[in-house]
């Protein structure tokens, strides 16, 4: 172990102190406080100097993985480059609290209505909500809207919702915490949702489906002109989850596909730095008859994640409306590219032109190598794992996304290390693994990583 990958508390020497204050209490005159606010006794807090506490930081920042450090093809997340410029966009707004009275913020309201009208355009939207705080949290205050939209036509029967079968996980798990029960749709051999599936399912307890588009194999649905008629007869709603928007961006329009309410993510699609749990943006738009109902869930204090706001504000404004209408299109192109390229080695399971992301099922030779093993070893090679076992419908999924941002070389490298290792799969299956073999963490648990992690520091 190197010295400095310690943790502070084992770097820490009794006395030790990264700044002086004076010693005595300044007075009447000066700044520090005196009297009963001093504590009494010593937080029990690291002691270190200033240097061993920037290389601390400095050191644990390298031990991570970011869009920052490389090229990070994470199918269903969009981890596309964030412009250093949004950074310094945000900062203007550095101290804004959101007490302040009104006339004191009219910036502020400039980046909100400005925010409503360009998402309004970008997706055939009425008006958006900045109140939720993530994609599923966009996804619960949409389907409370469509709930109170039945209730206030007395429609109180409408409590189930459909969603396909290679929905996200989010999907299921908004519609059970808002109190609807989930009927599955299912798709067909070639991904798309099964419209012969679909038409038994409606009925008037049907509230709406919810349908991401292009799916989570990344192929566009194109029977929803159809599948939204059906929808709209029966008395339901359709809600589009917008993850998936940055293929279509400029170029078609949830709302005019017929969908009545939908969130985006502005921490995938318009660049904001996301991952590791926030902070994210999850702005839901309605069509015109939701409109009375935006309003209506206060799903967060204040006015929703502002900063997250303001830097996907400054990512379209220095794109421009017609630069916006590329992203989508060259993130097609860059999945398409490396999809066509690997299909040799890796396993396709349906055969088609994908938008943003595809998906393939593990190694087309794979033997005892899983698409666990595929992923470990990539890290060895400095790229960040695709997705994996997502979506459900295929045993060894591993999702692709390149995104818009990743030059031809970067994307050339990614293929050329993703057939060496399936050769390595083939000559010496062990070296994947044992995988990976250059990274300060391997393989831990991850079931226990996740529930029981150790957050807090405990002599031994
Ligand atoms: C298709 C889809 N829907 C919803 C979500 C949920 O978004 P969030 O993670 O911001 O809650 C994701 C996130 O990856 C997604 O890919």
């Amino acid at each position: 172990m190197r010295y400095y990958d310690k943790l502070v508390f084992e770097l820490s020497r009794p006395g030790r102190s990264a700044y002086s204050l004076p010693a005595e209490p300044a007075g009447e005159s000066g700044f520090a406080p005196v009297g009963p606010v001093w504590r009494e006794t010593p937080l029990d807090l690291p002691e270190l100097s200033e240097p061993d506490v920037v290389r601390h930081y400095t050191n644990l920042s390298q031990m991570n993985f970011g869009v920052d450090t490389g090229f990070y093809p994470l199918g269903s997340c969009t981890m596309k480059y964030n412009p250093k410029i949004n950074e310094e966009l945000v900062s203007l707004f550095n101290g804004v609290h959101p007490l302040q009275p009104e006339s004191s913020t009219e910036g502020v309201r400039a980046v909100y209505d400005f925010m409503d009208k360009a998402l309004a355009e970008i997706t055939g939207m009425k008006h958006f909500t900045f109140l939720p705080c993530a994609g599923a949290h966009g996804e619960l205050t949409g389907l409370m809207l469509i709930r109170e939209y039945h209730m206030s036509r007395g429609d109180t029967a409408r409590t189930k919702i459909i969603v396909p079968d290679s929905a996200h996980g989010t999907n299921p798990a908004s519609a059970a915490v808002c109190g609807l029960e989930v009927v599955v749709v299912k798709s067909r051999p070639d991904g798309l949702v099964d419209v012969e599936d679909l038409k038994p399912l409606l009925g008037p307890d049907i509230a709406g489906i919810m349908m991401t588009n292009p799916n989570t194999l990344g192929l566009f649905e194109r029977d929803i002109k159809e599948i939204a008629s059906l929808v709209h007869e029966c008395g339901g709603l359709l809600y589009y989850d917008g993850a998936n928007m940055n293929p279509l961006l400029g170029v078609v329009r949830p709302g005019d596909m017929g969908f009545d309410v939908m969130h985006l993510n502005l921490h995938k699609t318009f660049s904001t730095p996301h991952g590791g749990g926030g902070p994210g943006s999850g702005p839901v738009g309605v069509a015109e008859r939701l409109v009375p109902f935006l309003h209506k869930p206060k799903v967060s204090g204040f006015h929703g994640n502002f900063g997250v706001i303001v830097r996907a504000c400054a990512y379209i404004l220095s794109l421009g409306r017609e630069n916006i209408k590329l992203a989508g299109k060259l993130s097609t192109l860059a999945a398409n590219y490396i999809k066509e390229s690997l299909k040799d080695s890796y396993k396709l399971p349906i055969e088609s032109v994908c938008k943003h992301e595809f998906v393939f099922d593990g190694l087309a030779e794979h033997g005892e190598v899983t698409t666990l093993d595929v992923a470990k070893r990539l890290l060895d090679y400095g790229f960040h794992a695709p997705t994996i076992y997502f979506p459900l419908l295929f045993h060894q999924a591993l999702m692709i996304e390149p995104t818009e941002t990743e030059s031809l070389q970067t994307l050339d490298a990614f293929i050329d290390v993703m057939h060496k290792i399936a050769r390595e799969a083939a000559d010496d299956p062990e070296l994947l693994k044992t995988a990976p073999h250059n990274t300060p963490i391997g393989r831990p648990d991850e079931t226990v990583a996740a529930r029981q992690p150790i957050l807090k520091y405990s002599k031994q």
